[in-house]
């Protein structure tokens, strides 16, 4: 597809065969996983901008109104000439925000799996603020890439990382994100962290299981991608949503249940499905302030400021290298 635009992108969109071999090596393993990055295609990116908007899902609008209320001061507190990279930017709707309010920015770098869905948001960001210098990079950013260089020099780098998607990482993988973040700000920048609390149950799974079922769609867009890109022959209709919650771990577990007993054959391979088994597709995990803390800490990282809502449903935590 082409775009009317000069954006200069950085294309490292995941390869067929390394999606192939992630799905056939998810689905050797007991029990059965697949990765969650492999939601956002053009559609699971259209879908998850739908989640957004449910009424059950509630992380994106109180992120947002946090962002709305405070970011004059998030901004002062970050300073000027910052480079702004964002992590799995997404339609890029809390950035906006923090876009309108930074003082001088040297550019903003979003970084996100899903190519066309990057070039469309960042389009749209360019029209709102031609003055701010954007360098689009498509890429999977838990592996290395290199962050460009904006023609105008940066005084701070500051990562950015909306959404909570920090929470569908299990701790050990959040701890090294986390470290390579810290390393990305060096020396004198500072990380700018979305994260979901704990909080009641069913305010949880709600947002996890949806009664328009979209959240059901999304998640079972990863089989229509499998069948699509991979030669699958999925049963679309023999696979059902389920959000659990996980007490121990503080997490919500998002699967797809094999309704019956079958065999699917993917990439040449049979893969073989129990009545009743689960594909975990997602952690969600929820913290609590000590919590993501201790695990900042871990990684080097030390929490200087955080906001918040009226209800403590969500926060916005900035970090410095400790
Ligand atoms: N980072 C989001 C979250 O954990 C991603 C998400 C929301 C998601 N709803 C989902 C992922 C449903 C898979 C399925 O809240």
């Amino acid at each position: 597809m082409s775009h009317p635009t000069e954006l200069s992108l950085t294309d490292h969109e995941p390869e067929t065969e390394t999606f192939l071999r992630d799905v056939l090596r998810g689905l050797r393993l007991t029990p059965k996983e697949l990765p969650c990055k492999y939601f956002y295609d053009e559609a699971g990116s259209a879908l998850f901008d739908r989640i957004c908007a449910l009424p059950e899902y509630y992380p994106t609008r109180t992120e947002l109104s946090i962002m709305e209320r405070h970011a004059p001061e998030i901004a002062e507190t970050l300073g000027e000439d910052v480079l702004l990279v964002e992590y799995g930017s997404g339609s890029s709707a809390k950035t906006r925000v923090l876009l309108d309010h930074l003082i001088k920015p040297a550019g903003y770098v979003p970084v996100d799996i899903s190519r066309e869905h990057l070039l469309a948001s960042t389009e749209a960001l360019k029209l709102r603020h031609p003055e701010i210098e954007m360098l689009p990079v498509c890429a999977d950013f838990t592996e290395p890439f290199e962050v460009p260089t904006p023609s105008r020099a940066d005084r701070h780098r500051v990562l950015y990382f909306p959404g909570s998607t920090l929470g569908n990482f299990t701790r050990g993988r959040a701890i090294t994100l986390l470290s390579q973040m810290a390393e990305a700000c060096a020396p004198d920048g500072s990380c700018l962290i979305g994260i979901d609390r704990v909080k009641d149950v069913d305010v949880l799974v709600a947002a996890y299981d949806d009664a328009a079922g979209v959240t059901a769609a999304f998640n079972k867009n990863l089989l229509v991608r499998i069948n699509q890109e991979l030669g699958g022959d999925l049963d679309l209709d023999a696979f059902r949503h389920e959000a659990r919650w996980n007490v121990e771990e503080a997490r919500i577990e998002m699967y797809l249940v094999s309704t019956r007993r079958q065999t699917a054959r993917i990439g040449g391979e049979e893969i073989a499905f129990e009545a009743g088994e689960d594909i975990c597709t997602e952690h969600s995990h929820k913290y609590t302030p000590e919590g993501f803390a201790e695990m900042a800490r871990a990684a080097g990282l030390e929490v200087t400021r955080s906001w918040t809502d009226p209800a403590d449903w969500f926060s916005v935590q900035m970090l410095r290298i400790a």
